[in-house]
C-alpha cells in the first residue's frame, strides 16, 4: 500500500490549457479568440518535444526557458506576432489553476496520513508560483524540481530524486501524471502509476503502461 504519492504538475494538477484559455476571453483579443486551442496544443506539445530533446542532447535550460521557447514556436505558427499578448499568456502560465478535484484529493490524501509531493519538469519559482496561486501548500510535504538533477523527465535520475527524498521504496511510491509518457516512464522505474487520462487518449505505445487508468484525480484515495 503506497505510502508517499507523488504528483506530475503540469497537465495532472494544473491546466495548461488555462493560460490561452483566459487570455482568449479578454477584451481585445480576436486573434487569439479563434485560434486559442491549436495554440494551447501547439505551446504544450513543443515544450514537451523541447524537453526530450534538451535531454537527450545534454542541453539542459531550465523548464521555464523551454515553456517561452514552445510559446515563441506555437506564435510564430499561429502568425501572432504580439509581444503584449506573448507577456501576458507566460503570465498567466505563473498562475495556472488546478482543476477543480485537486484540493478535495489532496485533502483525503492528508487525513489519510499519506505524504504528498510534486516532481516536475517546472522550475522551483514557477512551481512556487502555482502551488501558492492554486492554495495546494499546505497539503504537500515537498515541491520536487528537475533544476536539482539538470534533466528532464522520464530520466530516472529524475525519479530517484523521490527516493532520495523521502528515503522510501519504489513499491511504497503512487506516482500520478496526466502525461500518458510520462506515467509509461516512471512504471518501468519501479514506482506504482495512475495514468489521470483527462482528454480520453489512446494508450502510449511505449515499453511499460500504467498500473491505473483513471479519468480524473477524484478516486486517487481509495487506491491508498
Ligand atoms: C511536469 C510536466 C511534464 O510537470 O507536465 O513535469
Amino acid at each position: 500500500m503506497a505510502q508517499v504519492f507523488v504528483f506530475d504538475a503540469y497537465g495532472t494538477l494544473f491546466d495548461v490549457a488555462a493560460a490561452a484559455r483566459v487570455a482568449a476571453d479578454e477584451p481585445g483579443r480576436a486573434a487569439l479568440k479563434a485560434v486559442w486551442p491549436q495554440l494551447a496544443e501547439d505551446w504544450r506539445q513543443k515544450q514537451l518535444q523541447y524537453t526530450w530533446l534538451r535531454t537527450i542532447t545534454g542541453a539542459y535550460i531550465p523548464f521555464w526557458d523551454v515553456t517561452k521557447d514552445g510559446l515563441d514556436w506555437a506564435m510564430e505558427k499561429a502568425q501572432l506576432d504580439d509581444p503584449e499578448l506573448r507577456e501576458r499568456l507566460l503570465a498567466l502560465y505563473w498562475e495556472l489553476p488546478a482543476y477543480r478535484d485537486v484540493p478535495m484529493m489532496l485533502a483525503r490524501l492528508k487525513a489519510a496520513g499519506k505524504t504528498c509531493a510534486i516532481l516536475s519538469n517546472g522550475s522551483t519559482d514557477m512551481l512556487d508560483g502555482a502551488v501558492d496561486s492554486a492554495g495546494i501548500a499546505d497539503f504537500l510535504d515537498a515541491v520536487l524540481s528537475v533544476e536539482e538533477v539538470g534533466l528532464f523527465k522520464p530520466a530516472a535520475a529524475v525519479y530517484d530524486m523521490v527516493g532520495a527524498r523521502f528515503g522510501c521504496a519504489k513499491d511504497d511510491v503512487l506516482f500520478v501524471s496526466s502525461n500518458g509518457w510520462d506515467a509509461a516512464g516512471a512504471t518501468g522505474y519501479g514506482f506504482e502509476t495512475v495514468w489521470v487520462n483527462r482528454a480520453r487518449a489512446p494508450v502510449d505505445r511505449l515499453s511499460h503502461t500504467p498500473k491505473h487508468i483513471l479519468p480524473d484525480l477524484s478516486t486517487i484515495p481509495e487506491i491508498a
